[in-house]
């Protein structure tokens, strides 16, 4: 897709960080944009934001791991500017930390319900609404038929010990979309996957959000955890710098926009690894590097890779360790 102007945008958790961004990205650009998010005064801040900057938009609320929700959510944003979208933007996630043996079902039901389920919500909702309004007309096929986007993350190439539930649903959307792009180049719809690090957003705050009904957690998550993850997502890329990226993708035919790794070394470090893993060689190479990284910790200055945490967000606390009470982990792993 290269031109924006007038065209029908639906983004998801757009009304906070990298979806905000792109809202006000594309809508700079011309494009109407619905934003839909769980958190309704988010929405109605971020409406009033994108209208004060001239962009027609509209905003739903709902959860987007409730289906029927989701299509009436999709039915509001048709009947409002009379088609579906051409561009379609899943940006919407959520994240908690903690060792992978102290996750409960419900720390997996929460984060794999939003950032896959999700995904796949919105890919069974929208890619049949699009096509048929874009793409099939009079038996031809539109070459700029539309575009989906989804917001994976580069823990998509690895596993992470206090990161499992998200690493696993970011893994599956990046795999989900390289699976719509093959399959919907036919259709002339491009897709692109977007895998960024660290983003200045409001995502340390995400487990305010999680539902009562999935509040079991073997993790164990504080204010002061919350004030930690907020002080290093502060030192993110910018969410409109972070759309300019996926533009360029989207405008470039790109299925992957790896925004801070426009090399891709992190990618294919991650990668070797996982080859390395699959020999003797191989895992002689690994135990090499373990070492390498134990000694640039060592020679970290205070506070590790982000630096001190910054003393306007509060007090704060590790985070990614588990519950002091789940007696089968390890004590260096929980808090106590
Ligand atoms: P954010 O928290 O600022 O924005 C996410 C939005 O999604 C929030 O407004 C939230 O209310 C909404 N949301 C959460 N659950 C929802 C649900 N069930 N239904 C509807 N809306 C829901 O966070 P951020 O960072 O802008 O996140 C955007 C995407 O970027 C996510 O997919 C995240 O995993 C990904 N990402 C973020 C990184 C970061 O450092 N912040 C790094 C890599 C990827």
């Amino acid at each position: 897709m290269k031109d924006f102007a007038g065209k029908i945008a639906f983004i998801t958790g757009g009304a906070s960080g990298a979806g905000l961004g792109q809202a006000k990205l594309f809508g700079g650009l011309g494009a109407k944009v619905t934003i839909v998010d769980i958190r309704q005064e988010a929405i109605d801040k971020a409406v009033a934001e994108l209208k004060g900057l001239g962009i027609d938009a509209l905003g739903i609320q709902m959860d987007l791991t409730n289906r029927p929700q989701y299509t009436a959510a999709a039915d509001a944003a048709e009947k409002h500017w009379g088609a579906p979208p051409q561009l379609l933007i899943q940006t919407a996630g959520v994240n908690t930390f903690g060792p992978a043996e102290a996750s409960t079902f419900e720390d997996y039901d929460w984060v794999l319900g939003v950032n896959l389920h999700g995904v796949v919500n919105g890919m069974v909702i929208f890619v049949p609404r699009m096509i048929k309004a874009y793409n099939t007309q009079n038996g031809t096929v539109n070459r700029d038929g539309g575009h989906i986007a989804i917001v994976s993350s580069m823990g998509a190439f690895d596993g992470f010990a206090t990161d499992a539930p998200y690493s696993v649903s970011k893994a599956a959307v990046l795999n989900l979309g390289l699976s719509y792009y093959d399959a919907l180049k036919p259709y002339g719809i491009g897709v692109t996957v977007q895998c960024p690090a660290n983003i200045n957003s409001n995502i340390g705050e995400a487990v305010k959000t999680r539902p009562a009904s999935l509040s079991n957690t073997g993790y164990y998550v504080s204010e002061g955890t919350i004030n930690m993850l907020k002080s290093i997502h502060a030192q993110g890329m910018d969410p409109v710098e972070l759309a300019g990226h996926l533009k360029y993708a989207m405008e470039n035919g790109l299925p992957v926009s790896l925004p801070h790794d426009p090399e891709a070394k992190m990618v294919r470090h991650s990668l070797e690894k996982v080859i390395n893993f699959s020999s003797v060689e191989g895992m002689e190479r690994v135990r090499e590097e373990e070492k390498r990284m134990a000694e640039m910790m060592k020679n970290m200055p205070d506070g590790g890779p982000f630096g001190k945490p910054d003393p306007k967000f509060g007090p704060v606390e590790v985070f990614g360790q588990a519950k002091p009470d789940l007696e089968w982990v390890d004590t260096a792993k929980k808090k106590h």
